[in-house]
Order: structure tokens, then C-alpha cells, then sequence
């Protein structure tokens, strides 16, 4: 074990992701298993900042594997943008006797984990977001969950929407990410896509498309829009005033985020818990866990966060070939 660390933290930062649970249960009984005491942090970097913290047994993450959301809470933190915040974050660390954490969340939760480690606490980070966007992972945790659930709930939107004949507009999360929405897309075989990476925002085409559609006997039409696009009552009422189609919009929104994890969620996040609960052992710092190329993998944060993620091309053309 390295001289520094022998007490690790493990917090949940920015929005929730069904498989959190698992990646800290997998922190404390690693951890544990290695001889360093586990904290629990509240409420992600909030809850730092205000000290709610407390020590974690084996026992503590019980029953937690299969629970949606996180039971340590979560929040967005602005105080952590501030310069003070990461130094009192680091303080409080060193009061509390934790020499490393593990910051379970998204690009924007590795940024305040960077901060910290510069402040001389170890930082692991690991990522949990249902969109997939990080840059250095193929994996994140809570997507597989994520993307189900929405798939689950688009199809029975397209039974109804066959019934009525109608266009639905389902709106799917991913303010920035278009992943959920390319996904769905593909696994619920919508006509129509719109992604904030690809969207040129020519509604015409939409409502050219539906025309063609009806002409060749389809009897719906599924758009799936991403959160970032939006607008999707507005769009249904212009596109049934310009194809003469009836169009509804649906908004997935939260109920995407929660629910029981699926077991690859639940096994992904395990093993880059106990991978995260490892680095900290070793001393490590400043390290995102990643799933590449079939591996499980640690890349330097500062390099993680300059990488940048694009939606596939060639998945986004399959998508649309398959559409027709
Ligand atoms: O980052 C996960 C996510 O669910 C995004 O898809 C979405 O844009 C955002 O969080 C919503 O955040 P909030 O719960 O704060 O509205």
C-alpha cells in the first residue's frame, strides 16, 4: 500500500445513473478488503464542502446492488467552480484523514476531482452518466439502463402511434450527447433521428419525409429528439399543421434516469469500483477509469478531459439506411 493513502473517500457528483450503487458498494468492500477505512461523502461535492460525511462498512452496502439512484445523493456543485472551493474541499479531506477519493460522475465531476488532486488529495474518477458522452470510455455507467428503459417506453409509443395512424415525437435525454437518442433510434427503428452533433434544424425534410412515408403506406412515423434539440410539443404542432398528419410529442425525461440497474450496469460499475478502490491503493492520482477495446483501463484526467467523443459515423449513417 502506498505511505499516503490509508483512507479512501467515495462521493456521487452531477446527475444520478443507475448503477452508482454498485460502483460504491464496490469502493467499500474493496477498499475495505485492502486494509483502508471507506467514507461515504453526501450530496457529491456539496455535501464535501459541508462535511456530511461519514465511515462505510461492508455491511453499509447492503442491499444496494440492484437499487436505482444513488444512495449517497447527488448534486451540482457551483462552489467547486469557485477558486476556493476545491482548496476547501481539500482541507476538509485533511481533517476528515482522507488521503484519496473516488469521484463517481461525469466529465464536469472529473473537473472538480482534477482541482482537488492538484490540492494534494489523491482523486480517482469514475464515470457515471446515462449519456455516455465521456471521451476516454466506451462504457459509462447507467447508459445501458438508460437506453433500455427509453427503448422499453418508445415501443409502446409506437403501438399507439400505429393504432392512430399519428407521428410521435419522443424526446429522449442528452442536453449535449446524442447517444440515448442514436441508440433508440436504431433499437426502436425510428424514421427519423435528430441528434445535437447532427441536427441542421431543416424541419422541411422532416415533414418531406412523413409525406413520402404516408405515401408509401407506413402507418407511423417515430422521431426520436434529443433533449438538446428539444422543443418537441412545438415541432409535433407545426409538423401536423405541414404534413396534415396527426403528431404527438412524448418527453421521456427523468424516468430515463432511474429504475433498477440492468446486469451489465450493475457488473461494469463493480468492476470499475473495485479498479478505483485498487488505483487508490497504489497511490495513484488525477486517473479516470475507462473500458476500451474490451479492457478495463485508468487514463490521466488532464488527458481524459482534452479528449473529445464524436458520435460514429458510420453508426449514424447505419441508422439512417435502416430507417427507410
Ligand atoms: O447528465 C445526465 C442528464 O440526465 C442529461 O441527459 C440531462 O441533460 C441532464 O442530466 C438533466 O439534468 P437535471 O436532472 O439537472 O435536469
Amino acid at each position: 500500500m502506498s505511505d499516503q493513502v490509508r483512507t479512501i473517500g467515495v462521493l456521487t457528483s452531477g446527475g444520478d445513473a443507475p448503477g452508482m450503487n454498485a460502483a460504491i458498494r464496490a469502493v467499500v468492500r474493496q477498499g475495505i478488503a485492502k486494509g483502508m477505512k471507506v467514507k461515504g461523502i453526501k450530496r457529491g461535492y456539496s455535501g464535501l464542502l459541508n462535511e456530511e460525511i461519514e465511515e462505510l462498512t461492508k455491511r453499509s452496502v447492503s442491499d444496494t446492488i440492484q437499487k436505482g439512484g444513488t444512495i449517497l445523493q447527488t448534486a451540482r456543485c457551483a462552489e467547486m467552480r469557485t477558486p476556493e472551493g476545491p482548496k476547501k474541499a481539500a482541507e476538509i479531506c485533511r481533517k476528515h484523514g482522507i488521503d484519496g477519493i473516488v469521484v463517481i460522475g461525469g466529465d464536469g465531476s472529473f473537473m472538480g476531482a482534477q482541482l482537488i488532486s492538484h490540492e494534494g488529495i489523491n482523486t480517482i474518477g469514475v464515470p457515471g452518466t446515462i449519456d455516455l458522452d465521456i471521451a476516454c470510455t466506451e462504457y459509462t455507467i447507467g447508459f445501458d439502463t438508460a437506453v433500455n428503459t427509453a427503448m422499453e417506453a418508445i415501443d409502446k409509443v409506437r403501438d399507439t402511434s400505429t393504432s392512430h395512424e399519428r407521428c410521435s415525437i419522443i424526446e429522449v435525454m442528452g442536453r449535449e450527447a446524442g447517444y440515448i437518442a442514436l441508440w433508440c433510434g436504431i433499437a426502436n427503428g425510428a424514421e427519423d433521428i435528430l441528434l445535437p452533433e447532427k441536427y441542421d434544424y431543416d424541419e422541411q425534410k422532416l415533414i418531406d419525409n412523413i409525406i413520402a412515408n404516408r405515401k408509401k403506406g407506413k402507418q407511423h412515423h417515430i422521431i426520436i429528439n434529443a433533449e438538446g434539440i428539444g422543443h418537441s410539443t412545438s415541432m409535433a404542432k407545426r409538423i401536423e399543421a405541414a404534413t396534415g398528419v396527426e403528431t404527438r410529442a412524448t418527453i421521456l425525461g427523468h424516468m430515463q434516469r432511474g429504475g433498477s440497474p440492468t446486469c451489465k450496469d450493475r457488473v461494469y460499475a463493480s468492476i470499475m469500483g473495485a479498479y478505483a478502490a485498487d488505483l487508490l491503493y497504489e497511490g495513484k492520482t488525477n486517473r479516470v477509469v475507462g473500458y476500451m477495446h474490451g479492457e478495463y483501463m485508468d487514463f490521466d484526467i488532464d488527458e481524459a478531459l482534452a479528449m473529445k467523443k464524436e458520435i460514429s459515423e458510420y453508426q449514424y449513417e447505419v441508422s439512417r439506411m435502416l430507417s427507410t
